[in-house]
């Protein structure tokens, strides 16, 4: 059965115009990560997960964040911790930062995370997880969605369990990366878990793990009922596995790789700052230029040049056709203040 990815469909009131979601990555769904997304047929993308904490403390760092662009839209922001009162609170912070959906993590399997209660540990405590999701939703009027893992252990079927109830207390969507948490990210994702939790809630299912094609996408979709497909690793430094997904034929060129990735460092840079980007940018270089688009050395190469714009230059005298494909994409991009918000003042407590 042929699935339409073109499709729309709703998470409350907020249409998102594809079944393609690009996945929220720690240290990696920056603004630009997610602008591109958008670019290249997501209909949904996501923040990287946001300590809750960090919001309630107002560190500056989680500030940023809350940075969205008026050509994300829809966006979802992720939150993360284990107290229903400061959730609440940060979840209106993601509210007036201008997101569409407050995403809650009850996945990441990572221990820093974890041993504090949050991300996938609030599986092992359904009523925890669904106090937090009450207390969201409560406070806020957007749609609240929740992303999870199987379960803690390796077989878990806990997903199956606390995933109902989850949308009793008030999530309007669950996202499924059918791994255990202990798992990480070996082995493969067991899609079956989503078919079987499709059949038990009434809201869509987002289907996360191991989607690297348009034909695995179509199989899950197809096989589970899931309402889209979550697009994580495959689409690091490759935006093309997006629009393949979605449809398109081809690779790009070597300009055109070049170009999307120059262009994701000038935005990066502008995010973040030259300093912080500097280091942020560098595991992007392998994933743009792997995949047998340039030879290794010059990878490594790129990786020792001191500064970002060395970098660019280097790539430009690589691919210098280059140059036009970036004239012509920084001319397409919507450009302006009305276009990169910044955060609201309010959020820094007016001043
Ligand atoms: C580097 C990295 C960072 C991630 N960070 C997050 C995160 O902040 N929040 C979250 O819910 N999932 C996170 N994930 C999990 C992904 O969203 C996704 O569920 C998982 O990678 C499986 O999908 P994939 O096979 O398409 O990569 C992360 C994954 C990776 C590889």
């Amino acid at each position: 059965m042929q699935v339409d990815l073109r499709e729309s469909w709703r998470i409350g009131p907020v249409e998102i115009p594809s079944r393609l979601v690009l996945a929220p990555m720690a240290g990696v769904s920056v603004q630009a990560f997610r602008r591109q997304g958008r670019r290249f047929g997501a209909g949904l993308v996501c923040s990287e997960m946001v300590s809750c904490a960090g919001l309630s403390y107002k560190n500056e760092k989680t500030l940023g964040y809350l940075r969205i662009a008026a050509d994300e839209h829809p966006l979802a922001v992720q939150i993360f911790g284990s107290e229903p009162g400061v959730m609440a609170e940060a979840a209106r912070m993601v509210e007036d930062a201008g997101a569409d959906i407050v995403d809650i993590n009850f996945g990441c399997p990572v221990r820093k995370v974890t041993k504090t209660g949050a991300g996938a540990n609030c599986l092992d405590d359904p009523d925890r997880a669904c106090a937090i999701v009450d207390a969201v939703a409560n406070a806020i009027s957007l749609p609240v969605s929740v992303k999870m893992r199987r379960g803690l252990q390796n077989g878990s079927r806990t997903c199956l369990d606390v995933g109902p109830k989850l949308v009793e207390a008030g999530a309007a969507t669950l996202t499924l990366h059918p791994r255990s948490a202990k798992q990480m990210y070996t082995g493969e994702a067991d899609h079956s878990l989503t078919a079987e939790l499709v059949e038990l809630v009434d809201v869509p299912v987002i289907a996360s793990g191991d989607i690297v094609s348009r034909a695995k996408a179509q199989t899950v979709l197809a096989t589970t009922g899931a309402e889209a497909v979550m697009v994580g690793r495959a689409a690091q430094g490759n935006p093309w596995a997006l629009s393949q997904i979605m449809g398109a034929e081809g690779e790009p060129s070597r300009e055109e790789v070049v170009a999307e990735l120059i262009l994701f460092m000038r935005e990066t840079v502008r995010e973040l700052g030259e300093q912080r980007a500097t280091g942020f940018l560098k595991k992007f270089y392998g994933w743009y230029l792997g995949r047998g688009r340039f030879p290794r050395p010059f990878k490594q190469e790129l990786v020792q040049l001191p500064t970002i714009d060395e970098v660019e230059q280097r790539l430009l005298a690589a691919a210098p056709g280059a140059r036009f494909v970036l004239e012509r994409l920084e001319d397409e991009l919507p450009q302006g203040d009305e276009v990169l918000l910044d955060l609201p003042i309010s959020i820094y407590g007016g001043g």
